[in-house]
């Protein structure tokens, strides 16, 4: 992604100005008062002394705006514009929060901050271990050059802060290597939700154009008296608010709220959806990490085992969130001294992450150990 636009607006072009750079010129007549063109803020932050009197989000002077419930320092129209800004507002909430009136960096500080997120968040990586958990964050010029799609022929992983990219599928020469900025659980429309709010376009991959998966991913109740479209529509429309929810509830609530959250969701859930459905993959997994952070190992493995085959089914044959899940689900097996379904599991992952990471990486060494030593 670039920040200037790939094509100039219509009746315009792009031209090198003799001494000057690039210009732009004109195609056709333009009469007086007539709009030439228009572009939104790239990046945009409202000055202080305006707070509570202008939309942090639209820069609308409006009466009665609404507070940010967390900082009670930024001031919105409605939650549409709220939602707009968040990407932004996150970036300064919670130091907002801590520091309150003596949070003070200057609008150019704040405004080159929201810059740069908005350039790493396109170009940007983020770096997890074998087990997905979060290392860091980091800019990889030439990983950079690759596209997104949603059947990727190229995988990354990290051997420290060194990416490596290898192949997952058979790639011919003259082909395009692609590698998935996202993950791929989701049904097409969230796919593209997700590429559009962080790298600002659609996928026109093959996943996106025939969405061949998303009769599985969201896969209904087989009943007697099946629901509604409506019924149907309206759940996945809570399911998305309710990941939304626990994405910021992660943050302030205990281990039992987040848990209750999760069951009270899947129980919802689970009138219209299979427990193969992605949203309910999705409250499992959340479900697990919660119980894996309170050492609840058999929780966790329940949830585990629910999640593996429909994952399997969902991923791309060779994919990290797969291999991962065989792993968490191995060394849980091997803790609670299930050796043989923990040896099969571990096996799984490796064969996976053989392909991936690459048959002498450090962490398969490290699981090839685990294996010998239980
Ligand atoms: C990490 S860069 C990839 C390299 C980029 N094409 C470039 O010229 O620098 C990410 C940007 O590439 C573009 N891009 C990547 N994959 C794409 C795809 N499948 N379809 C359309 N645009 C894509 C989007 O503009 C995205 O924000
Ligand atoms: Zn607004
Ligand atoms: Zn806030
Ligand atoms: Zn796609």
């Amino acid at each position: 992604m670039r920040p200037e636009a790939a094509e100039p607006p219509g009746g315009l072009e792009r031209f090198v100005s003799p001494g000057k750079g690039r210009g732009l010129r004109a195609l056709r007549r333009f009469g007086v008062g007539e709009l030439l063109f228009s572009c939104p803020a790239y990046a945009a932050v409202l000055t202080v002394s305006e707070r509570g009197s202008h939309c942090d989000g639209c820069f609308a002077r409006k009466d009665g705006l609404s507070k940010c419930g967390r900082c009670k320092q930024a001031f919105y129209c409605n939650v549409e514009c709220q939602k707009e800004d968040w990407p932004m507002h996150k970036l300064e909430c919670a130091s907002m929060c801590a520091f309150g009136q003596n949070w003070n960096p200057s609008e150019t500080v704040r405004l080159t901050a929201r810059i740069l997120a908005k350039q790493v968040n396109c170009n940007g990586f983020t770096i997890e271990d074998e087990e997905l958990s979060h290392l860091g964050s980091a800019i990889f010029p030439d990983v950079a050059l690759m596209n997104h799609s949603c059947c990727p022929n190229v995988i990354v992983t990290y051997k420290g802060t060194l990416a490596e990219i290898r192949a997952v599928k058979e790639i011919e020469p003259g082909e395009e290597i692609f590698s998935s900025y996202i993950d791929l659980l989701y049904p097409t429309e969230d796919r593209n939700d997700r590429l559009k709010d962080s790298y600002f376009f659609i996928c026109d991959c093959r996943e996106c154009i025939t969405k061949e998966k998303d009769k599985d991913k969201l896969e209904i109740c087989k009943l007697n008296d099946p629901p509604s479209a409506e019924t149907v529509k309206g759940m996945i429309k809570y399911a998305r608010n309710v990941i939304e929810e626990f994405r910021r509830a992660k943050h302030y609530k205990s281990p039992a709220e987040l848990l209750e959250i999760c069951e009270l969701s899947l129980d919802k859930m689970g009138a219209v959806f299979e427990d193969s459905n992605v949203y309910m993959l999705h409250m499992m997994y959340q479900a697990m990490g919660v119980c894996l952070y309170v050492q609840d190992w058999e929780g966790a493995l329940r949830y585990g085992q629910k999640i593996i085959r429909p994952y399997s089914k969902h991923y791309p044959s060779y994919s990290l969130n797969v291999a991962s899940m065989w792993l968490k689900l191995g060394r849980l097996y091997m803790a609670l001294n299930n050796r043989t379904a923990g040896v099969k599991a571990l096996k799984r992952a490796i064969a996976i992450m053989e392909v991936a990471h690459g048959k002498d990486h450090p962490y398969i060494s490290e699981i090839k150990k685990e294996l010998e030593d239980h």
